[in-house]
């Protein structure tokens, strides 16, 4: 089948690139002349492990092309997707559709033959609808279908995520946006993946109803282990101890400094404006995110208390600082309002993170930057471990020991254990792991 994708972002790139590793002939499309020649030379713009090698396999067999030209795209195109962002808008918090409206006119005007719209990027219930309406107003060719396909991928593990999701859900209002939608994801449903067919805003609802309720998990855990260090238990072992009950599932209850990331902030809010919209309350989403909020504040809290309370003079060395591994994404990191509190109150921040430096560096201007993680260490009163990446788990505590000048490890992934920490002459600080 042959797919045009509008939009080169996470998910219109890693979509795309795994619908021509299915085998469909897919153009992908965007507006941003760099970005697409960045590609054409085989450069990636978002940093996602292994997708330049099948963005190159599938270019290789002739599977997969990028072009800044929507006509070139649609040429035999029966399935249309969009995939632009749906950022919050500035002030209020609803999600901006300016850029999927902005390239639904355009596609009418282009088409010249009927095709199933997808939305895939985030849109709030409703949007299908309106897009509905733009086709017809800008004359869009009749026969065209308006479908909703959300996409549940994770940063850092996209491919993986979109090759074997838990489940594929469409949302759509006639027989032949489910055909064509069930034959694009036909290896997946071979596969058995489910295959979930909605109503269209059905399906819009439920992408943010399962990242708000992941965010709630999240939150929940976290003011878990907030008790735990009150009442000198273990969030560790609390987790697992509900987890294990498939009622409650063990996933994302890793208690942190709270959330991050391009879609639980702003989906959640979104999902709030267009509760408020809708005349309905949503106070337990509108609690996670409050609770969120605070806990993003209150990291620097921790670090202050361990060192004494006193930050002036402090030198701190931070162990990462994208919102999770395996992405350079900064967008909403907590590391961002840690970071920025320590230089606030006067502390010297080195920071190291393996692939986030260029992102983050205006984004935390006032800072130094190490090459190594061993660098972080080098004279620092404390070490902040922000985020887990993985190169993190194995680093010889004992060699950092020495390095530093002060003793305190404040580990708020809980990457550590006590026991090790201690035995190399670290004082440590873990989340929710008894009394602090
Ligand atoms: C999230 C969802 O997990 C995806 O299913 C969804 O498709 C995506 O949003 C989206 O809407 O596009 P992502 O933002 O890439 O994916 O990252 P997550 O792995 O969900 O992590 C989000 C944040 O939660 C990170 O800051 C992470 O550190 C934090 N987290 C996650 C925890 O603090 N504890 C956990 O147990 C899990």
């Amino acid at each position: 089948m042959r797919i045009a994708m509008i939009g080169t972002g996470y998910v219109g790139l890693v979509s795309g690139t795994c619908f021509a590793d299915f085998g469909h002939h897919v153009t992908c499309v965007d507006k941003d002349q760099s970005k697409i020649d960045a590609l054409l030379s085989g450069k990636m713009p978002i940093w996602e492990p292994g997708l330049d090698g099948l963005v190159a396999a599938n270019v290789a067999r002739g599977r997969l092309s990028f072009t800044t030209k929507l006509s070139d795209a649609l040429n035999g195109a029966e399935a249309v997707f969009i995939a632009v962002g749906t950022p919050s808008r500035r002030g209020d918090g609803h999600a901006d559709l300016s850029f999927v409206f902005a390239a639904v006119e355009e596609l009418a005007k282009a088409l010249d033959h009927p095709v199933v719209v997808v939305t895939k990027s985030t849109v709030p219930v409703g949007t299908g609808d309106k897009i509905a309406a733009l086709l017809k107003e800008h004359k869009a060719p009749d026969g065209c279908s308006v479908a909703s396909n959300p996409e549940f991928l994770r940063e850092g593990a996209a491919i993986a995520d979109f090759k074997h999701p838990d489940r594929i859900l469409v949302g759509a209002e006639d027989e032949r946006a489910r055909q064509v939608l069930a034959e694009i994801y036909r290896p997946l449903f071979l596969n058995k993946a489910p295959l979930l067919f909605t109503g269209r805003r059905t399906a819009e609802l439920t992408k943010y109803a399962a990242n708000a309720f992941l965010a709630m998990k999240i939150s929940f855990i976290n003011e878990m282990a907030d008790l735990c260090e009150a009442v000198d238990a273990d969030v560790q072992d609390l987790a697992r101890g509900i987890g294990l009950d498939n009622r409650i599932g063990a996933k994302f209850l890793h208690p942190g400094p709270g959330y991050g990331g391009s879609c639980f902030p702003k989906d959640t809010l979104a999902l709030l404006r267009a509760a408020e919209e809708a005349g309905v309350e949503q106070r337990i989403v509108s609690t996670v995110v409050k609770v969120n909020d605070d806990r993003k504040k209150a990291m620097v809290e921790r670090v202050a208390k361990a060192l004494g309370g006193e930050l002036a003079g402090k030198r701190i060395g931070v162990l990462g600082l994208t919102f999770k591994p395996n992405t350079d994404d900064m967008r909403d990191a907590p590391s961002i309002p840690l970071v920025t509190a320590l230089v606030e109150r006067g502390a010297e921040v080195v920071a190291y993170d393996p692939v986030g430096r260029e992102q983050a560096e205006p984004l935390l201007p006032a800072i130094h930057y190490a090459e190594t993680p061993e660098r972080v260490a080098v004279d620092a009163d404390a070490l902040v471990v922000v985020t887990e990446w993985d190169e993190f788990r194995g680093l010889d505590l004992r060699e950092l020991a020495t390095k530093m000048r002060g003793n305190a490890l404040i580990d708020l992934r809980n990457i550590y254990d006590r026991v090790d920490a201690e035995r190399a002459g670290l004082r440590y600080f873990g989340i929710g792991r008894g009394r602090t």
